[in-house]
């Protein structure tokens, strides 16, 4: 195979994976790596120097592939543009950059004649994006659905056990699986990203990250989780992108006047024996289901050094061995469109929901609340109500599909009556995308 030369942004947690595989690839060289500091200890160096000047590779015209793992929005964007600009092929792990400026890089990439590939910017390790781009190229992808950040589902796992949520956040801080801020993952913004990369290669649209529903995981309680598992439930953050909005229809115009899709990251009830439900720790769990295939579930490590690094390298073989070839980087280059798309809003959607209330212990409360559900059209599946006599009480309520803006209703209602100590949650029953 021809020899290909490499430029390298970062050599962190990802990084320093890459360099150990490519050890073993040497017809994939490195000629350069840049880091925010020279002085800093590292765990591995690569067989090449470091720089801190990452113009030094944007400028070298030897090399061709710009693998960039340095992560974040700026100034990444503007070294991959002008990366771009140099005819230089790109290796991205970056949800975020994609997310913010995919269709802006595909449209340049595409005016140069270079290829983007960014395997490793959705669940890890899991060959998920090119399942889709190419394993099943043939389907018209309907829906992907799934567990798409390992940092929540550790912290969600580890609450199973009764721990609190500061404890398992805590605890996921101190084994390294969380961020010293968790914002990103715990609030649901990293799974936004990876949904909008998502949504590119399967619906052919970005869709802009704003956009997109986003509810974390900082208010589920031991005791959700606990009334969860009672009801046959697990409680997992869940991401959805889905062609049509489960309403029924199959898209709506969004603001952009492109179509909608529903898009959205919410924790979720999955049924104990549904195969998201035994997805564990700071694993992933994806559903992808294609209109010829039907479903398919992939399941594995989304994030660390050495899957995603697996990743990286992955897309760098790929083109290795594609370079070459006439036509190549239209080839490899998924068909996404320049405008991005907007996400249908949640009002719309439609599925069952779980609700703890914390209410006054006084006669009628249940039939006051079941008055309320009824005219805004939400029909009771299971309630029940647990706690002491003239003191304040639990209710648990399972719900019949519902649409989000009746729940919003009835909820608004809830708050405003007497008998109402707290709206403990209100958390959404999986429903197939
Ligand atoms: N970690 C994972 O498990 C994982 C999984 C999937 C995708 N990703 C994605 O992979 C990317 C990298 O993640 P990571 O965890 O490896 O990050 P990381 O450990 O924080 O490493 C970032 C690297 O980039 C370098 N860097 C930062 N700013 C720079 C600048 N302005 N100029 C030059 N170098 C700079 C840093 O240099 P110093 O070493 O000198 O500080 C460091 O080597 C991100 O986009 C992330 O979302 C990560």
């Amino acid at each position: 195979m021809a020899r290909v030369v490499l430029g390298m942004l970062g050599l962190g947690t990802v990084g320093t994976g890459v360099v150990e595989l490519l050890s073993k690839h040497r017809h994939l060289t490195l000629k350069k790596v840049a880091v925010k500091s020279l002085d800093k200890e590292r765990s591995a160096t690569p067989n090449c120097p470091l720089t801190t000047d990452v113009e030094e590779i944007i400028n070298d015209p030897e090399i061709e592939v710009l693998v960039e793992v340095m992560g974040g929005e700026n100034p990444t964007v503007s070294y991959l543009e002008r990366a771009i600009k140099k005819r230089k092929h790109i290796v991205t792990a970056n949800k975020e950059v994609l997310a913010k400026h995919g269709p802006r890089l595909f449209a340049l990439a595409k005016e140069h004649g270079v290829a983007i590939f960014f395997e490793a910017s959705v669940a890890g390790g899991i060959p998920l994006l090119s399942t889709i781009h190419k394993g099943l190229e043939a389907n018209e992808i309907e829906s992907v659905t799934g567990i798409l950040n390992g940092t929540t589902n550790f912290i969600l796992s580890n609450m199973e056990a009764g721990n609190s949520y500061a404890a398992a956040l805590k605890e996921a801080q101190e084994l390294g699986f969380a961020e010293a801020d968790p914002t990103a993952d715990v609030d649901g913004f990293d799974v936004a990203y990876k949904l909008s990369v998502l949504a590119a290669l399967a619906f052919g649209h970005f869709v802009k990250p704003e956009t997109i529903y986003k509810e974390g995981i900082r208010n589920i309680t031991e005791e959700d989780m606990a009334l969860a598992k009672e009801f046959g439930y697990r409680i997992k953050l869940l991401g959805t992108a889905a062609r049509g909005s489960n309403t029924g229809s199959s898209g709506s115009t969004g603001s952009s006047g492109n179509t909608g899709f529903d898009v959205r990251v919410h924790p979720t009830l999955v049924p104990l024996d549904h195969p998201l439900a035994s997805v564990s720790g700071p694993n992933n769990g994806i559903l992808v289901r294609g209109h010829a295939v039907g479903q398919l579930t992939l399941i594995g490590p989304g994030a660390g050094k050495m899957p995603t690094a697996s990743a990286v390298v992955g897309d760098l073989m790929n083109l290795a061995g594609a370079l070459k070839l006439p036509d190549f980087a239209s080839y490899f280059q998924p068909a996404i469109d320049a405008s991005p798309a907007s996400a249908v809003p949640p009002l719309a959607w439609k599925c069952p929901f779980y609700l703890r209330l914390v209410v006054k212990d006084t006669p009628g409360v249940i039939g006051k609340i079941g008055n309320i559900f009824g005219t805004h059209n939400i029909s009771i599946s299971t309630i029940i109500q647990r706690g002491v006599e003239g003191k304040e009480a639990t209710v648990v309520i399972m719900t019949h599909d519902v649409l989000g803006k009746d729940m919003d209703a009835a909820l608004d209602e809830l708050k405003k009556c007497d008998f109402l100590s707290s709206l403990g949650n209100a958390i959404r029953i999986f429903r197939s995308a």
